[in-house]
């Protein structure tokens, strides 16, 4: 969680740092701050709430011109939201600004052997030691460079980060990574440092990912250096297959619809994955002995789902665990294991730490993301990219689709039928291109209107479609803050059936499979205590109050039947005032556990 931002060139760093603190604001949008080098001091801009919409501060007067700067955009773990402990930190003398994302886990004793120094606190943050502590190396050892006192300070933080400090005197920018996510961007005479690319892709493209405990330090030049042999270290840029475009909302007003109707594209992009990649996938699959499949919210109901296709399609067990809960299954481990982790970020904290349990027993570990250069593509043996372009509203959509897509296709590729399940996707994007018509989008705002002043909604789906019911709900609950919930319809009477009361609304996924007959008979259940059906199929029914058409496309249903979901949990936010790019306390990428 956080965004946090570096520029070192020849242009003015402020507009630059706001620009793409406005890109990196899925990562946190509790507060915003910006430090740009000046004369005679370094000077800073801290406020409380969003930084797309401060617009207004383009020609803030409290900093001043300067080329050098760095910026952070937080969602909040140590200390309220506060302008006082919005980043970046300075120094007590003003000299040295830093940004930092992740966690440092020994704050307290620092802060108190600080204390003891006579540093005063201004924050409540774990962040605020970070300057501190490179402005007591400078003080108390002659001589010592900027880079040295950042590095000493280094060894003395446990935890996680990514910090970018700079320092007035020096003119020096500095970042270095542990276990939070940076890249660095070389343009002409120009760097930029982001916790992801697209927040400097207009800038360039060529992009330097960086490993654990690799300090970069920029002043005129660029030097790389490892701090565990304290080698320089040659690293080229690679050149990353983003779009500007992408990363803009273009014609739409929000981040969320564009990406929900860009689905037909980014269904043809997991088609047009390399087959060899796909199959050699699938037979790693079935060499392995036990096959975890391990991510977190919306991947994880994916990997769900796709644990059904693989019974159904491949008559094959997969063991699908919600990445937190992963450590529990250390003991069943062997090194012939195969883990596949689904993430779009590639930086959840606990899919990372499924990793790490996983590799200390010798398990294989794929991974299925789609941020380049993320931290669990650099953690995994093998990974593939789901190149969807970035995913800029904290909801997962286009993600979720794809994960459905490239786990489909895995199913098929691993009883020798990938051609088959290629040509069963290409009809689902045509379809997926229908549903995300913008004259068909529209059609949900009927619906949306009925929901929007209700409390509580329901969600149920029974074999493939229950991780969609479970989909369903949280995407609702998560932009429009009703309180949403997605059961098997099979468990109903096992409890959740005593919330049914006159009027409470319920999802039923009822599509053309051996689920119909018994899903019908759960929504009857429910109509018959009162409740108000709509019905996602591919056929209505007299039991539905209100119908979704969806088509039917047999093993790939879940992909087509989620859309409507996730529209009317768009026009949920809309007609309710709620942000749908924004949700409240959430973030993008969970970096914390
Ligand atoms: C829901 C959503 C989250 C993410 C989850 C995992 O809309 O976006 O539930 O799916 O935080 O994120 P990744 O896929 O980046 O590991």
């Amino acid at each position: 969680m956080c965004g946090i931002v570096g520029y070192k060139g020849k242009r003015e760093a402020y507009k630059i740092i706001l620009d793409s603190l406005k890109t990196l604001e899925y990562r946190g949008y509790d507060s915003w701050g910006v430090a740009v080098i000046g004369n005679p001091s370094i000077s800073v801009v801290k406020e409380v709430g969003m930084i797309s919409d401060a617009d207004s501060l383009i020609n803030n007067t409290k900093i001043t011109k300067g080329t050098t700067g760095v910026g952070h955009t937080r969602w909040a773990t140590h200390g309220n939201v506060t302008e006082a402990n919005s980043h970046p930190h300075l120094s007590t003398d003003g000299k040295i600004a830093v940004v930092h994302n992740g966690i440092i886990e020994n704050y307290q004793s620092l802060r108190g052997e600080l204390k003891k120094k006579g540093y005063v606190f201004k924050s409540d943050t774990d962040s605020e030691v970070i300057p501190y502590l490179i402005e007591d190396f400078l003080k108390s050892e002659t001589g010592i460079s900027f880079e040295d006192a950042f590095r000493k300070t280094l060894y003395l933080l446990e935890g996680t980060y990514a910090i970018v400090a700079i320092d007035k005197d020096s003119e020096t920018m500095l970042c270095v990574r542990k276990d939070s996510p940076i890249v660095i961007g070389v343009g002409d005479g120009e760097y930029f440092i982001a916790s992801d690319a697209p927040a400097f892709i207009e800038h360039t493209k060529n992009v330097i990912f960086l490993e654990n405990d690799e300090l970069v330090a920029f002043n005129g030049d660029m030097k790389i250096i490892d701090l565990v042999t304290g080698k320089k270290l040659s690293k080229k840029p690679q050149v990353i297959d983003w779009d500007v475009e992408q990363a803009k909302k273009g014609e739409f007003k929000h981040y969320m619809l564009k990406e929900i109707s860009e689905q037909k594209e980014t269904i043809n992009k997991a088609i047009h994955q390399d087959n060899k990649v796909i199959q050699d996938i699938a037979d790693a699959i079935n060499e392995s002995y036990g096959t975890f499949f391990i991510a977190s919210g919306s991947s994880y109901h994916a990997a769900l789902s796709a644990s059904y296709t693989f019974s159904r399609i491949a008559k094959k067990h997969i063991n699908v665990v919600d990445a937190s809960e992963f450590p529990n299954y250390e003991h069943f481990l062997t090194p012939q294991t195969l883990m596949i982790t689904v993430s779009q970020s590639g930086e959840t904290a606990d899919v990372l730490d499924a990793v790490k349990v996983a590799k200390k027993k010798g398990v294989k570990i794929i991974s299925i993301v789609n941020v380049m250069g993320s931290s669990l593509m650099r953690n995994s043996n093998y990974s593939l990219l789901m190149n969807v372009g970035p995913e800029i509203c904290v909801l997962s959509t286009k993600s979720y689709t794809s994960q459905l897509s490239i786990l489909t296709l895995l199913a098929y590729a691993s009883v020798g039928k990938l051609d088959e399940g290629k040509a069963l996707l290409k009809c689902v994007a045509n379809h997926v291109g229908e549903l995300t018509d913008p004259k068909v989008l529209l059609d949900t705002v009927e619906v949306a209107s009925y929901l929007k002043d209700k409390e509580h909604l329901y969600v149920i789906g029974r074999g493939q479609s229950y991780p969609t019911a479970l989909e369903a709900a949280l995407k609702i609950k998560e932009v429009s803050y009703i309180h949403a919930e997605g059961f098997a319809g099979g468990s109903l009477k096992h409890g959740p059936i005593a919330l049914i009361e006159k009027g409470t609304p319920c999802i039923v996924f009822a599509p053309n499979d051996e689920t119909k007959k018994e899903v019908l008979s759960n929504a009857m259940e429910i109509k018959s205590r009162g409740g108000y059906i709509i019905g996602v199929s591919d056929m209505d029914n007299e039991i539905f109050d209100y119908f979704i058409k969806v088509p039917d496309v047999g093993h790939a249903s879940p992909i087509c039947d989620i859309i409507p979901i996730q529209v009317l949990s768009y026009y949920l936010a809309i007609l309710r005032g709620c942000n749908p790019d924004r949700p409240r306390n959430l973030a993008k990428s969970v970096t914390v556990k």
